[in-house]
């Protein structure tokens, strides 16, 4: 009876042990076509940044330190009080560590990181912005962010003296229907509405031009904002020229999260390339955001990507309809339904909480729900049960921390000027 206690107490611990612990292996070493998979991740392979031929100023400087006073400046909103940089925080890696933005009221959505997105075909999680300075015009307006309006932004742009200043060396000169009025109102104020109203259809549109240029030095701007080598890069860059591995950049954990997370996790299959995103859309099963209906995702963005006026073949972008390639093209296919932007994993240690809507805390919760790949409410989860042991989703919450490093972005566009 004896024994048989003693057993079954022994094969407890090993069971427990083997779940607990990874079994003690020799350290890892990789085939040759798991290091050319690892090349790819490395930051070495980051391509110049993608040309975006619908922003004529997207690479002038004067317009990026036009676009970096705008970012930081609370006067563009209604209660002069919210900046871009109060949800996109430099010091947060352009978030806020909140699970739902908060801007004049609470939105919808978890903010994302800015770092790399220059880099990104489409922006906001459903990707119902085919560029950056569409995107940027998007939380000015919208009542829960900035709530401001594109008169008072123009506005402001003309009686400020820097800024005037800086728009006409950029963009010409100002119209003359905004030197009318003095100061910038509110949105719900029915002076700017009423404004809006006298304004004929040409005036409008030359407001609505001196709005999206705004759009065109934030985006400017945003071009700086890039990810710099982490450990991750000096491991992958070092195995790559000598085809041995050290443990001189990783732990012994995190190298085996890399396995895990180019091998048996299948994380590589949507995190992928330099910036560890395959820039897509995919159902990975997150839970529906509390209150609200589940989110349509892709499905719905690209739709309203198509509908939009400052879309890349609207009449405020710089591009020839012909190099608005990948709005043509985009697939717009039932799968997509419930499909979010795959986010970059660079500097995913210091952007939690996780996920569109900020739904998991930190990267452990992250790792336990791929593992469990739950059903999804809306259409199908992409990804698969993982089967892994609660050891492994520790090796790859360690390697997350591998993606992280000060960004490659001169100090100045991190300050406020
Ligand atoms: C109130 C908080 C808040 C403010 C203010 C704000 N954002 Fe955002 N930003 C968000 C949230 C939340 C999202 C995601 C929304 C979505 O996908 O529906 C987002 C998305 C973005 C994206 C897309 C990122 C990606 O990977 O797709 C960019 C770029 C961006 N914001 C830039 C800006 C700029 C420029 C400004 C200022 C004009 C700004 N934001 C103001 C919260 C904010
Ligand atoms: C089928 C594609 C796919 C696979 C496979 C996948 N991811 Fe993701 N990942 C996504 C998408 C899409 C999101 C955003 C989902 C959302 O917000 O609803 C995401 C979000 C994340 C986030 C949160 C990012 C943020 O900024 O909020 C982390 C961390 C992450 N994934 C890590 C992993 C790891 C680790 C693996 C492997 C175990 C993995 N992913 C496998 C597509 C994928």
């Amino acid at each position: 009876m004896k024994k048989i206690a003693l057993i079954f107490f022994a094969s407890g611990i090993i069971a427990y042990a083997l779940q607990e612990f990874p079994i003690l292996g020799g350290p890892q070493t990789w085939s040759l076509s798991q290091i050319n998979l690892l090349k790819s991740l490395s930051l070495s392979t980051l391509p110049e940044l993608p040309l975006d031929p619908s922003n004529q100023v997207a690479e002038d400087d004067n317009a990026a330190e036009f676009g970096h006073a705008l970012f930081f400046d609370v006067r563009l909103s209604g209660n002069n009080n919210v900046a871009c940089a109060t949800c996109h925080q430099p010091e947060k890696m352009f978030t806020d560590g909140l699970t739902l933005a908060i801007g004049s009221t609470i939105g919808t959505r978890h903010t994302p990181s800015l770092v790399g997105v220059a880099h990104s075909p489409w922006l906001y999680w459903d990707g119902r912005k085919d560029s950056q300075w569409a995107q940027a015009l998007s939380p000015l307006e919208a009542s829960h962010e900035h709530n401001t309006n594109r008169f008072d932004v123009a506005r402001l742009i003309s009686n400020d003296e820097y800024y005037a200043e800086k728009y006409t060396s950029i963009f010409g000169s100002l119209p003359k229907i905004l030197k009318k009025t003095n100061g910038t109102a509110p949105l719900e104020n029915t002076e700017s509405k009423i404004a809006w109203k006298n304004l004929n259809k040409n005036q409008q549109i030359q407001v609505t031009t001196v709005f999206v240029n705004v759009g065109k030095a934030l985006a400017a701007y945003q071009r700086k904002l890039l990810p710099g080598r982490s450990r991750i890069d000096d491991y992958i860059d070092q195995l790559a020229q000598t085809g041995t591995p050290t443990e001189e950049y990783l732990s012994s954990e995190e190298i085996a999260g890399l396995a895990l997370f180019i091998g048996k996790a299948q994380c590589i299959t949507c995190h992928n390339g330099p910036l560890l995103t395959n820039h897509e859309f995919h159902n990975t099963g997150v839970l529906t955001i509390s209150g609200q209906l589940p989110s349509m995702g892709r499905y719905d963005g690209i739709r309203l990507a198509r509908v939009d006026p400052f879309n890349c073949l609207g009449g405020f972008s710089d591009a020839d309809d012909e190099e608005c390639v990948e709005l043509s093209f985009a697939r717009d296919t039932n799968d997509l339904v419930g499909a979010q932007k795959t986010p970059t994993l660079r500097n995913i240690k210091e952007t939690a909480p996780y996920m569109h809507g900020g739904q998991l805390k930190n990267l452990l919760e992250v790792m336990d729900h791929y593992n469990r790949a739950p059903v999804s409410l809306l259409s199908h989860n992409e990804s698969k049960p993982l089967d892994l042991r609660p050891f492994q989703l520790r090796q790859l919450e360690a390697l997350m921390s591998s993606f992280s490093a000060p960004l490659a972005t001169e100090e100045k566009w991190l300050n406020p000027p």
